[in-house]
């Protein structure tokens, strides 16, 4: 995929891949045949099976753990071995955090509240803090004590003082979660945390309190982004997202230009698309996780893990978690 509008349409769609078959880049190619990828439903002896063959020296249940009190003040660390005097900044990290939604517990590591951690660095000494990042789905659970909002791996549980009508009129109100809890990039002299909706909330890097939100669609269409940016040493900002034409989905290349002042709202009010390419399977676009760059190229990968559309509103309109919507065409060639 080439980097500008300008050279759209440069590809030769009688191009042929390494597997031999054609790669009709600018032509939709039909429809596979339906695989459903059964996240929740896969059977616990097998599953520990193979995380025992996967990992033998990593005890996930780390990532299962949940936080119960918050670290505002820094806390002293306890210094093993020598920190060189050179070495000072902060490390900042965003995670699952905690399992829990008051009463209620979520059923996948993905919907895991997103904790904050930060390890200021300084004069050989390291502190740490953590603070939860104030969603509005995290503030909306904690204080109605329960999951009110579809996770991507947890159903809500219904307002139990809501009537059956108010109940449907929910499902059509139902949001997306803004639980940012993948990572943490800087975008101009600021800090923003990332999910695969495209709003963003802003970290102070200092206190980790949550100082404010970005909705990307406030600047341009997108449905989606990756969590994975690509921040350039100038500060130039590129993600990988999804904007749905009349014509169908397509993969789009956003792009936030530097700023000389480091101004991010400058950075998302100047955010354009600067490349596009139709999905393989516009029923089916394939899930990015993250995009390559090189200095003429932007890298998608549509590998043959999918996103089913008509899942999605069938999800939707069953309060289903988006969990279920994935399909694996093992057949398909990678392109
Ligand atoms: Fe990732």
């Amino acid at each position: 995929m080439e980097g500008t509008h300008n050279q759209k349409g440069n590809f030769d769609a009688d191009e042929t891949c390494p597997s031999g078959r054609s790669t009709p880049i600018f032509a939709w190619t039909p429809l596979p045949q339906r695989r459903k990828l059964r996240f929740t439903e896969h059977k616990k002896d097998e599953s520990a099976t193979k995380e025992l063959e996967l990992y033998p020296n990593c005890d996930v249940n780390v990532w299962l753990r949940s936080c119960e009190e918050e670290i505002v003040e820094p806390l002293n660390g306890v210094i093993k071995g020598h920190i060189p005097p050179w070495l000072n900044g902060s490390l900042i990290r965003n995670g699952p955090g905690s399992l829990k939604a008051g009463n209620d517990e979520f059923s996948h590591l993905f919907d895991s509240s997103a904790l904050l951690h930060r390890y200021g660095i300084k004069n050989g000494k390291v502190t740490y803090q953590c603070r939860f990042l104030q969603s509005d789905v995290y503030k909306k659970n904690w204080s109605a004590n329960r999951i009110v909002l579809t996770e991507f791996g947890t159903r809500s549980v219904p307002d139990p003082c809501h009537t059956i009508f108010q109940r449907i009129a929910a499902v059509f109100n139902n949001e997306a979660s803004d639980n940012a809890m993948i990572s943490v990039y800087p975008i101009g002299d600021e800090l923003y945390a990332f999910t695969e909706i495209p709003t963003i909330h802003r970290i102070n890097k200092e206190t980790l309190e949550t100082e404010g939100k970005i909705n990307i669609n406030d600047y341009l269409s997108i449905v989606n982004h990756t969590s994975h940016p690509h921040v350039l040493p100038d500060g130039t900002v590129y993600n990988l997202g999804t904007t749905i034409y009349a014509t169908g989905p397509y993969h789009t290349i956003v792009k936030f230009p530097r700023d000389e002042k480091c101004d991010a709202n400058t950075m998302f009010k100047n955010a354009k698309i600067v490349a596009e390419i139709p999905t393989r399977w516009p029923l089916n676009p394939s899930y990015m996780h993250t995009f390559g760059l090189t200095e003429n190229f932007f890298i998608i990968v549509e590998q043959p893990l999918c996103i089913s559309v008509p899942g999605m509103i069938s999800a939707k309109f069953n309060n289903e978690p988006l969990a279920g919507c994935f399909r694996w065409y093992h057949e398909e060639y990678v392109c």
